[in-house]
Parts: structure tokens; sequence; C-alpha cells
């Protein structure tokens, strides 16, 4: 009875497992649907093994216990029984053989899907401590934090890293792979319905790694041309924003693109007032921004991102704090930066 506490403790962690647009065990697609029955074949062997080892255990326990007028405390001792260990060696081959036939045929399944991708959608990733990058060679855009795909199509992301190894999860839509510095992986995902979903970051590097998300937008075909189309529109600046975009291209844009294809040391901003989060975690709002701007290191430690505010947690040698009103005025700019 003392592990019920410890029980209690573990119902209470797994209460943390209630978001379903980050749950492998709601599965959004073909892969993560293949891996969801992999995962709840494996845990009902392991419980039918936990169920058969324990009733074996009780019933040996009340049959064989201590009984008033038995004599002989050692009982009589048995050696050797073919029969036992012929069953308890054939059983645990079948076990394994259940389990292995789905896996080699998932994992087959997996240079299959490279044969035929043909009609895939590549999407280059490049994760960077701590943000993500999306290319999308064929369709000359690039973006980043929010990931946007068109729904029901087979999608090549091609994961590597530009700093350490990271790692490329959306649990709603498959299993996590690695992105690694000078590697390219490949891995075929694809969304069942228009949805938005979360991805996270799944190899510990560094500071922030836990807050190394991203988002995913699904959207119908018709949508998500619409949405490439946008991207490579440029947004016309309105003439109350102009001070703004001054000195974005005076502070910023060294580091952050804002067209189609440009790719910095920073995430590209084309298109970002759209975009559902501020740095990947905090909600889209002007405060979040001024935040950001302000003290990157304070809501993101070990970002890259110079502040521009007083008294930064980690100042950058040499950098000029901005005044309220000019940061007032980026934050404006950078509102102007839609998708429609
Ligand atoms: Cu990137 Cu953890």
């Amino acid at each position: 009875w003392r592990f019920i506490p410890l029980f209690g403790l573990m119902m209470l962690l797994l209460t943390g497992c209630g978001d379903e647009t980050i749950s492998a065990l709601r599965p959004r697609g073909p892969v993560a649907r293949d891996q969801l029955f992999l995962m709840k074949l494996s845990f009902g062997i392991m419980l039918l093994v936990v169920v058969v080892v324990f009733v074996i255990y009780l019933y040996v326990l009340v049959r064989f216990r201590k009984k008033k007028g038995d004599k002989d405390i050692i009982p009589k001792q048995v050696e050797g029984s073919h029969t036992l260990e012929i069953i308890w060696t054939v059983v645990p081959i079948i076990l394994l053989l259940i389990l292995a036939v789905p896996t080699v045929k998932y994992t087959f399944q997996l240079l299959e899907d490279h044969r035929d991708n043909k009609d895939a959608l590549p999407v280059k990733v490049t994760a960077h401590a701590f943000w993500w990058q999306f290319e999308y060679p064929t369709l000359g855009i690039s973006t980043a934090q929010d990931l946007v795909i068109p729904t029901g199509k087979k999608i090549a992301f091609e994961l590597t890293a530009s700093d350490v190894k990271h790692s490329f999860w959306v649990p709603s839509l498959g299993g996590k792979m690695d992105t690694n510095p000078g590697l390219t992986n490949v891995y075929y995902l694809q969304a069942d319905e228009i949805d938005t979903f979360k991805g996270k970051c799944a190899e510990l590097c560094g500071a922030s790694h836990s807050l190394m998300d991203f988002k995913v937008k699904s959207l119908d075909a018709a949508a998500f041309d619409q949405w490439v189309a946008d991207m490579k529109t440029p947004s016309t600046v309105p003439a109350d924003a102009k001070a703004g975009e001054t000195l974005f291209k005076d502070n910023c844009l060294s580091c952050h693109a804002v067209n189609a294809q440009g790719l910095g040391a920073g995430p590209n901003l084309n298109g970002f007032a759209s975009r559902e989060l501020v740095a990947g975690i905090l909600p889209h709002n002007e405060q979040s921004l001024r935040d950001w701007i302000k003290d990157p290191q304070s809501i993101k430690p070990g970002a890259k991102m110079p502040a521009f505010g007083e008294n930064p947690l980690e100042p950058i040698p040499g950098s000029k704090p901005l005044q309220e009103q000019q940061i007032n005025d980026i934050i404006k700019y950078l509102n102007t930066l839609t998708v429609k």
C-alpha cells in the first residue's frame, strides 16, 4: 500500500499528456498511426507477460504456503524439467516474432517511401539553437518557426542542423528524427486533416532546449498554394510604419531577412505578423514582442539575438540600446509583415 502515493504521482504526471496537438496517442497522419499501433502492440504483449507472471506468482504463493501440520521447512526440490524449459523458451520467441513482424514491415515502409517520393514535397529543415528554419527548395520560399504544409500530401523532410545535434519531433504526425550538423536525414510525414500541431526539439541541445518549439499548420491544397503566393508577394509598408522599417533595416536586417527566400543568422521574418507565436513560445502580441526585443536571453537563455533594451541579462559588447519609441516603431513595422 505504500506504493499508492507513487501511483498517484504517476497519474499526476500523465495529466500533462492531455494536449491533443502534441500527442503521439492521437495520431493525425499515417506514420503516427503505424507507430501508435506498434506502441499498443508492444504494450499489450508486456501487459500479457506481467499478468501471466503475476497470476502464476500468486498461485504459487497461496498453493504452496506452509500449512498447519507441515513438518518440513524445505519442500521437495525439483531439478530440470524439459517441458518447462521448452515452454519458457518458445513462448518468448513467439512473442518477439509477433512484435518483430510489423516492426520490420514499418521499417521497410520507410525505405518504400524513399523510393516512391516523386510526389513528395521537399522541405529542408535546419535546426538552430534555439529555432527552426524551413526551406521549400522547389517553391522558392523559406520561413521559420511556423511550418506550413499541404494536407494529405507526403512531405519529404530533409533534416539538418547548423550548430549542435537537435531532433525534429511532431508527435501528432510521427516519431522524432535527429538533425545533425553536416548530415541530412530524410523523413517522410503526412497530415490527414487541416489542423495545427505542436512540434518540439527532442534532443538536449543547450540551455533553451525545452523552449525550442515550433508550429505545424496543415492547409488544404488551395490555401497552401495561396500561402506560397502570398509569401512571394512583398508586404506593402504603410506610411506610419516607415520609421520602423528604417530602424529594422539599421538594426535587424543583418540577421533577419524579410523576403521570400532570405536566410540569415536569425529567423526569416517574412509573413511574421501572421505567425501564431513570438520566438516559438510566447503568444503573438505587442508585449511579447517588446519583451523579446529588449532582452531575448531572459526569455530563451542562450539565444544569440542581441538585446535592444536597457540592462539586459547578458549585454552584447558595443550594443546600443534602442529607445522605447524606437522599439514601438519596430513592432509596428513587424506587424505589417502579413500573409493574407
Ligand atoms: Cu534543439 Cu533541443
